[in-house]
């Protein structure tokens, strides 16, 4: 290779090298090791979540498997996990939701939410395991606040055959076996991919779903309907910023936008009595 001389040609490794050190002054100094391969890069930040309350956040990036992962703890005690699979285009939601105990709930519920991960919805792994912040204290909040997506999901996944859909399913829905949910439209991309149609089992058709009343307006505990749960990311790095420099030719790899985004998810619940969150308004 041509050894770069005084004009500076960026070389494509030279590009990717450029993200950490200029990330330095945005989000912070580098803790000295650098994950290397194999070993998942972890930044734990703190965020400021949609009601104003602040918690710590934990993003994990996996370059070998290309997959990041983010976890935070919301104020009422629900853990919420998100995975991105950009092997398989496959993004999982987990909550873990601490039941009430004097109501005669149980201790948690788990519920999966599994979708297709579309390009560019977050950045690409490689890129996240570069990230490091100078001021761990900090309150971070969003840049971009993205819109809040509604999702209906009508299909469920078949917990024992889920890895083929994505390794992580077994550890993230280990809990959730029963309540793993997706949506035809996703299901459809993933077929065409080569996706094994066993896995996934139709709920209950649309029409049929609408009929159903939602949780929240439903006195009998064993009766089935209409559940809602929603959930936030409330801080993660959605897009990469490029900056231009009289050195260089090209615009280079210098930064993130950071985003918010909210989703509310709408799923069938078998029983009354396992949507307990659902209350009528
Ligand atoms: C899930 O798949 C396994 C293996 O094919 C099958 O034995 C099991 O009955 C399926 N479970 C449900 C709930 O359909
Ligand atoms: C990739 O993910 C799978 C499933 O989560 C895990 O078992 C495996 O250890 C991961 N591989 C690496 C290199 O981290």
């Amino acid at each position: 290779m041509r050894p770069s001389g005084s004009c500076g040609l960026p070389t494509a490794s030279h590009a990717l090298l450029m993200l950490l050190p200029l990330l330095v002054p945005l989000l912070g100094a580098p803790r000295g090791v650098s994950a290397g391969a194999g070993a998942p890069a972890e930044l734990r930040v703190r965020v400021r979540l949609p009601n104003g309350q602040v918690t710590e956040e934990s993003l994990q990036a996996d370059s070998d498997n290309d997959s990041i992962s983010l976890e935070l703890h919301t104020p009422d005690g629900t853990l919420v996990s998100f995975i991105a699979d950009f092997k398989k285009y496959v993004k999982i939601f987990r909550a873990l939701i601490l039941g009430e105990l004097e109501k005669g709930q149980s201790q948690f519920q788990a519920l999966c939410f599994v979708t297709r991960l579309h390009h560019n919805e977050i950045i690409p792994s490689e890129a996240m395991a570069k990230l490091r912040q100078k001021n761990p204290r900090a309150v971070r909040q969003a840049e971009e606040v993205r819109g809040l997506e509604h999702l209906h999901l009508d299909i469920a996944v078949n917990f024992s055959q889920g890895g083929l859909l994505s390794p992580h399913l077994h550890n993230v829905c280990a809990e959730a076996v029963d309540t793993i949910y997706t949506r035809q439209q996703d299901v459809k991309f993933w077929l065409e991919q080569g996706v094994d149609s066993s896995i996934f089992k139709t709920l209950h058709k649309d029409t049929e779903q609408a009929l159903l009343p939602r949780c929240g307006q439903v006195k009998d505990r064993g009766m089935p309907c209409v559940c809602h749960y929603g959930l936030s990311l409330a801080w993660y790095p959605c897009m990469l910023k490029y900056c231009h420099s009289r050195d260089r030719l090209a615009p280079y790899k210098c930064g993130i936008r950071s985003c918010q985004k909210s989703y509310s998810f709408n799923f069938y619940m078998p029983q009354r009595q396992l949507c307990p969150w659902d209350e009528d308004p």
